[in-house]
């Protein structure tokens, strides 16, 4: 495997562990606050960027590279609002897609198709959760301040998502 797309697949493992933690620190806080439909729903997130990252690993050690399992930061644990833990999801998300977009770039530049059809499969989950993302930071501009805007949302929160076109899980 080339060295710079290997050093990039590294990278991308640990921002996918990294999303994985982040997402269960705010599915406590949700949790804690009361917000058991949230939790749910981020507790769920986070099993899937553990998945996220877990394919990535297989896929290196697949290709005869060498994975690096990194060390992570602390994640963000405290939130003002509902709207500031959504803003958080979203730009998660346009990150994770700016580098899945960066080793896309780069595939090509070092003509590894391989790994270019590989990635498309990140290319279309990020599609759907950024629009997921997106979608419950919208309802949540709307509702604004309403505390019982805040309770119908949390109650509603999978259906939403599944309203948008995607499984929560
Ligand atoms: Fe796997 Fe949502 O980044």
């Amino acid at each position: 495997m080339n060295s710079t797309i290997e050093k990039l697949l590294n990278d991308q493992i640990k921002y996918e562990a990294s999303a994985a933690m982040q997402y269960l620190a705010m599915a406590s806080w949700a949790d804690i606050e009361g917000y058991s439909g949230v939790a749910e729903f981020f507790y769920a997130q986070s099993e899937e960027e553990r998945l996220h990252m877990t394919k990535l690993v297989k896929f290196v050690n697949e290709r005869g590279g060498k994975v690096i399992v990194p060390a992570l930061e602390k994640p963000k644990g405290d939130f003002n609002s509902l709207n500031a833990l959504f803003e958080k999801f979203l730009n998660s998300e346009i990150f994770v897609t700016e580098q899945i977009n960066h080793i896309i770039y780069e595939c090509l530049q070092h003509k590894d198709y391989n790994v270019h059809n590989f990635m498309q499969w990140y290319v279309t989950e990020q599609l759907e959760e950024e629009a997921t993302a997106r979608t419950l930071l919208d309802k949540l501009n709307i509702i604004g301040e309403d505390k019982s805007g805040h309770y119908m949302f949390d109650r509603d929160i999978l259906t939403i998502v599944a309203d948008a076109g995607e499984a929560p899980v």
